[in-house]
């Protein structure tokens, strides 16, 4: 099993991995999520809170989601099924599959509608260039997402250009681009910050809002907001990380690489954070005015620094490239399945799982609009597949890839593939099979008010 490839193909390199990886996790849920459910939530207490979730649910599920894909080599289903037999346990646990590439469509649906939001903005950057005054930038928005054909037009999009890249395959030219790509969002986001200490006493209290807990602020449903974003920015729950880690070549270190992704993950959340809380208060807008946020704050910073011109194009055409990064690694999954199950050839399987995402994804750009007042549990459809997925789905997935990797699989296996220094491999050992699925089960009662 050691030195077995996926049938896909493999990473060219351990640092191809590791681009690929933090292409996954970087990408609208640091950039875009992040910062308007903090603002949500009421700032400090919940930052705190999805840090914690990062390093003690996050970190160990993510080792533990690599590890049982580089094991398996396949989609997660074919994974889970053959880890199952491989550790002599029950069949049943390959439906944790299924329930996988389902949230990765599901995600995928209103992931790509938000994606769709950025680069639509990208030709509002180069064709308007962004009004300096708060109030015409709130309007700007507004109209914006209430048109349904605005917002179906540049869903489709790219969705378009994400089948496209997924059918070459996620280690094609993928590998060179994050590269490039990641560094310069990273300066883009410093510059940003730059930008945020110039508005003075309102730098200091975005700050303040980001750092200073008040725990009165969060309640059960926000601690499972601030767990649940852990999984979302992470790219944890659904196999996307198990995928992958399957193409993985067998001596890169699962511990190591994970560390660096998440680190970076938070670095660029946090960055997003300190750039966006100066501009709502210096503006006096509201924190909590939802997934709007970021395209009601900084395009005012571009209207108003030097070069903004140019800095607003390059910002929201990276954001784009984030998210697409991200957005393959949401469909890969069931691509894989659909090539290694059904016979499809890459391209067939891109265009047939794009085409179902694609027409979810229409209704979720309508209920910004049109259907904003049908209610599915008394949320919007956006709402309520955000909720499903991020607080629902991808905490309960990756509850069972804890329990998996470490009661489930055989010591000796997961020892193997993990390669640690004993007291190392305990303390991953205790955090999957103990402390993060505890965690989660905990939130869990707490929210249906059982604790
Ligand atoms: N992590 C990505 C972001 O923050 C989104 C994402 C990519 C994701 N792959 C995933 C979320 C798998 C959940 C599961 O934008």
């Amino acid at each position: 099993m050691v030195n077995k490839k996926s049938i896909h193909g493999e990473w060219s390199s351990r640092f191809a991995y590791i681009l690929a990886a933090t292409g996954s996790a970087v990408g609208l849920g640091n950039i875009w999520k992040f910062p308007y459910i903090t603002g949500e939530n009421g700032g400090g207490a919940f930052v705190l809170v999805y840090l914690a979730c990062v390093l003690a649910i996050g970190i160990p599920i993510m080792i533990a989601e690599t590890m049982m894909g580089r094991r398996g080599r396949q989609s997660p289903i074919n994974t889970l099924a053959t880890l199952s037999t491989e550790a002599g346990a029950n069949k049943y646990w390959h439906y944790l599959g299924w329930m996988g590439v389902t949230a990765g469509v599901l995600i995928l649906s209103y992931y790509s509608v938000i994606a769709g939001w950025a680069n639509a903005y990208v030709f509002k950057a180069i064709f308007g260039g962004f009004s300096a005054d708060a109030v015409e930038v709130k309007a700007t928005f507004d109209e914006f997402i209430a048109s349904p054909m605005q917002l179906v037009f540049w869903h489709t999009l790219f969705m378009i250009a994400t089948m496209s890249v997924v059918m070459r395959g996620v280690n094609g030219g993928l590998e060179k681009a994050v590269q490039l790509l990641m560094p310069t969002l990273l300066a883009l986001l410093v510059l940003l910050v730059g930008y945020a200490m110039t508005t003075g006493e309102a730098y200091f209290q975005g700050l303040s809002f980001l750092f200073s807990p008040d725990f009165s602020e969060i309640d059960s449903d926000a601690v499972l907001t601030a767990m649940g974003h852990a999984f979302f920015t992470l790219g944890l729950g659904m196999g996307a990380i198990m995928v992958y880690g399957s193409y993985l070549p067998s001596n890169v270190s699962i511990a190591k690489t994970s560390l660096y992704i998440a680190g970076a993950d938070t670095i660029v959340a946090l960055l997003a954070g300190i750039a966006i809380f100066p501009l709502v208060f210096a503006n006096g807008l509201e924190p909590g005015s939802g997934p709007g946020l970021i395209f009601q704050t900084l395009p005012i910073a571009f209207g108003n620094m030097t070069g903004g011109w140019l800095f607003g194009i390059l910002f929201f055409v990276l954001l784009v490239f984030a998210a697409l990064t991200s957005s393959i690694s949401l469909i890969e999954p069931v691509v894989a399945w659909l090539v290694e199950n059904k016979g499809f050839t890459r391209s067939k399987a891109s265009v047939v799982s794009g085409l179902v995402t694609w027409a979810l994804g229409v209704s979720v750009a309508l209920s910004f609009n049109v259907w904003s007042d049908f209610t599915i549990f008394n949320k919007t459809i956006f709402n309520f597949l955000d909720y499903l997925t991020a607080n629902l789905m991808l905490p309960i997935g990756g509850f069972c890839i804890a329990v998996f990797s470490t009661w489930v699989m055989h010591d000796k296996h997961v020892r193997e593939e993990l390669a640690l220094p004993e007291q190392q491999y305990i303390l991953w050992r205790y955090l999957a099979s103990y402390v993060a699925p505890a965690a989660v089960f905990l939130v869990f009662l707490h929210v249906l008010g059982v604790v």
